[in-house]
């Protein structure tokens, strides 16, 4: 599956390509897994500083989480320490069978407008239809999903269509690799609506879709992360049956751009 090459920054595919190469390492670490575009760090105290510090500066950028009580501390010690952190992401998690039970019910009370059709990505995706997913990512605000995540079956990624098969709609979740640490971990992911169709309870429907495929798989907890402010987003979640955790933070936090020309620099000698 070939991807936009304008779709990701150099960091982004540094990141990537070291996820990849590490792949062994990760699986081994109890506080680390994937999902092919991120790495997450699982901290059990915010005063793993080092070992925050140790992985960006390996991968360039991660997604860290870690209990709120405290998470401040780490953000500041962070920030000195030269990288840039974004907070502000609110975390939301459930049970599968909480989760499941709830967005059955929201699958089975609405039906789709008339003429649009639902395929899973199991029964086979173009790239040019994978393509057109990425950007619709990149225009939702989102880091697009890298096409061997998309077309992955254990994803159980679903596109809906319009009237003209055109696609306008796309939900999965992913499974954090991680050798087992942390299996039956699903992250919702890559949800996207076209602007021209949101606000009709497709986005919640087609991720409710998504989640009830993911009923015979191993999928124990769903977790996600998202923007405090991305208002529809959370109400789209929640209404599938994902809770806000407050006791849970979720950090974004990546090398400073002095750290990722010389990062960039290494990886192109190398
Ligand atoms: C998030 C997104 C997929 C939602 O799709 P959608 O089809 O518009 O969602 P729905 O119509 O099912 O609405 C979901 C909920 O959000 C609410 N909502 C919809 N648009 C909203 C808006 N502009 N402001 C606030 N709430 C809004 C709805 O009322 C509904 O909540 P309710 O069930 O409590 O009534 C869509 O906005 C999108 O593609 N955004 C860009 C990408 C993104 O942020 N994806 C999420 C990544 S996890």
């Amino acid at each position: 599956m070939t991807d936009a090459p304008r779709l990701w920054t150099p960091l982004q595919r540094l990141t990537q390509k070291r996820i990849a190469a590490n792949a062994d390492m990760i699986a081994a670490a109890p506080d680390l897994a994937t999902d092919i575009r991120y790495l997450y760090l699982f901290l059990q105290s915010p005063a793993d500083c080092a070992r925050a510090a140790d992985i960006l500066r390996r991968f360039g950028r991660a997604m860290i989480h870690l209990p709120t009580l405290g998470a401040g501390r780490l953000v500041e010690q962070l920030r000195s320490d030269g990288f840039i952190v974004k907070t502000g992401l609110s975390v939301l998690s459930g049970a599968a069978n909480d989760v499941l039970a709830q967005s059955e019910a929201l699958a089975g009370r609405s039906s789709l407008p008339g003429g649009m059709t639902v395929i899973s990505v199991a029964e086979g995706l173009s790239d040019e239809e994978a393509a057109r997913i990425q950007a619709m990512q990149l225009m939702g605000g989102l880091v697009p999903m890298p096409g061997e995540a998309i077309s992955d079956p254990r994803a159980g990624g679903i596109v809906l269509r319009d009237s003209s098969a055109e696609i306008i709609g796309f939900a999965s979740q992913l499974p954090l690799a991680s050798g087992g640490q942390r299996q039956g971990l699903y992250l919702v992911n890559g949800v996207v609506i076209d602007p021209a169709w949101r606000g009709r309870g497709l986005g919640s429907w087609l991720t409710a879709m998504a989640m009830t495929r993911s009923r015979n798989s191993d999928a124990a907890t769903f977790l996600s992360s998202v923007d405090v402010d991305n208002g529809p987003s959370v109400a789209m979640q929640r209404g599938c049956g994902l809770r806000l955790v407050g006791s849970q933070a979720f950090l974004f936090a990546r090398v400073s751009e002095e750290d990722e020309a010389a990062l960039i620099a290494t990886e192109a000698i190398a």
